[in-house]
């Protein structure tokens, strides 16, 4: 847990004449916060605040990131770091226990993951019950709440035993899960897992193998998973998180914790939008790649259009990822032989925008999900299933949050105040009584 660095120094508020004092809070890269835990009981006052855009609802440890100056570290380590040097089940390691494994601790985690990639086969049948055009991620969500139900004794959030075998699980079974909402959609036998494959190579051929040949896993293709994966695998507060920490904090299992994350990211606001971006790229492309038209569009207050995969609500300046990821598009698609009219235009995209002032003004940038739509299709991924990517990748994040939370013996029930708007007391009227246009 985070070592609470108290500031000597104080917020102070007056209000109607009355003065309160609030204690400052500063955090290990020296963020201040005011901590007004005791705000209501002092003072009968709350805050608003939405978006919680400044608002923080915890101190944590796992990740740092600084929207202003594009810095994003994993348990201090930078991004950059790490997508040059590390696999995913090597930082998904890192986040959840909070160091770089040792190679005995690293073969350990592995090996225990591997050994748990197959579904029970009374839960294979679930997918029989969804129709053939059901979304991914509503399957996903689905069958990982569903599988908590074969594990009843395991779901203890104050075991850790039984939260060390669920971590296990997840982290095993959420590439499979995922390969079979796929084939189950394509009407394709589901291929299992094969131990004598790494974690991204499972899942590639999970994916895309058929049982009537031989299925090659092709090295870059590995590769640029891995990088994805690495990518997407922690971005502290943000909405899917915090809504794993929201439902944790009732002490909610993990399962049911994550799949809760599962419909969070499902958004088109948050990891939707990386499905958004290459549906927004595609019919770009089928207008003729008038690119000018849809940014007017986006500026367009009237219009709902918004340049999917551009800004953030932390980053105002560069998302790191996206910077790593557009490099790593034209490096992937060379190296797959492929060349994709979808990634011209997303550059002429970013080009113009980065250069118009509405975008400049608002400091609008690429996000992470500007570029990593390109890479999925590169992978033959396609595009119902690019959240479900999002959420492979995020789910050792959501972990390790949970994990942090309820490990941390300050946690308290997550339950925010309101500012109530409505009526002011009202009584009720027998229906014989009730004056329609009123009502109207
Ligand atoms: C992710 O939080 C995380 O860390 C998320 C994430 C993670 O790893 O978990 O990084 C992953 O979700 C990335 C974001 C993916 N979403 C999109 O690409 C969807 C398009 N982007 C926007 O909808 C928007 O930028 C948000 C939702 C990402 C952020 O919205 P905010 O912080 O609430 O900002 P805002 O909507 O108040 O926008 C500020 C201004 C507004 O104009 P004004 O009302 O001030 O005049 O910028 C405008 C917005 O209209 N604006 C855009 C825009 N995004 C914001 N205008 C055009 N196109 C856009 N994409």
């Amino acid at each position: 847990i985070t070592k609470e660095r108290t500031m000597s120094k104080k917020a102070k508020l007056i209000v109607d004449g009355e003065e309160y004092e609030f204690p400052i809070v500063e955090g290990s890269e020296q963020e201040k916060g005011i901590d007004i835990s005791s705000l209501r009981a002092e003072s009968k006052l709350i805050t608003l605040d939405n978006g919680f855009a400044n608002t923080s609802t915890c101190q944590s440890g796992i990740t740092f990131l600084n929207g202003e100056e594009g810095i994003l570290r994993y348990r201090g380590i930078p991004i950059e770091e790490l997508a040059a040097n590390s696999n995913f089940l090597e930082v998904s390691y890192l986040l959840i226990y909070g160091n770089l494994p040792t190679p005995e601790e690293y073969h350990s985690f592995e090996k225990q993951i591997t050994e748990h990639t197959l579904l029970r086969e009374d839960l294979i049948k679930f997918y029989d019950g969804f129709p053939r055009d059901a979304h991914p991620m509503a399957v996903l969500g689905s069958i990982v709440s569903a599988i908590s139900t074969f594990y009843q004794d395991g779901l203890d959030p104050k075991n850790k035993d039984q939260v060390d075998l669920s971590i296990i699980r997840l982290m095993a079974k959420l590439p499979t899960i995922a390969a079979y909402s796929y084939k189950t959609s394509i009407g394709q036998p589901k291929i299992y897992p094969t131990n004598d494959l790494d974690y991204c190579s499972n899942f590639l051929k999970m994916m895309f193998a058929v049982p009537s040949e031989e299925y090659e896993v092709v090295p870059e293709f590995v590769e640029a998973l891995n990088l994805l994966l690495i990518l997407h695998a922690d971005h502290e507060q943000n909405c899917s998180t915090s809504t794993v920490r929201l439902i944790g904090s009732s002490q909610a299992n993990l399962y049911a914790s994550i799949s809760g994350g599962i419909n969070a990211l499902w958004g088109p606001l948050h990891g939707g939008a990386n499905q958004a971006v290459i549906e927004m790229l595609h019919e770009i492309h089928d207008n003729g790649g008038d690119v000018d038209k849809f940014i007017e569009m986006s500026k367009d207050k009237s219009n709902p259009f918004r340049l999917m995969g551009f800004g953030h609500r932390v980053y105002k300046n560069f998302d790191p990822r996206a910077k790593i990821l557009k490099d790593a598009c034209d490096k992937v698609l060379e190296k797959i032989g492929v060349s994709d009219p979808l990634l011209d235009i997303a550059k002429s995209l970013e080009e113009k925008a980065l250069n118009d002032p509405y975008f400049q003004e608002k400091k609008l940038y690429p996000n992470v999900d500007f570029y990593s739509g390109i890479i999925y299709s590169a992978l033959k991924i396609p595009t119902d299933m690019f959240t479900v990517m999002f959420a492979i990748g995020r789910l050792p994040g959501w972990i390790a949050h949970w994990k942090e939370m309820n490990e941390n013996k300050g946690t308290k029930i997550g339950r925010p105040r309101q500012i109530y708007s409505g009526e002011n007391l009202n009584h009720y009227v027998p229906m014989n009584q009730r004056d329609k246009k009123k009502a109207a």
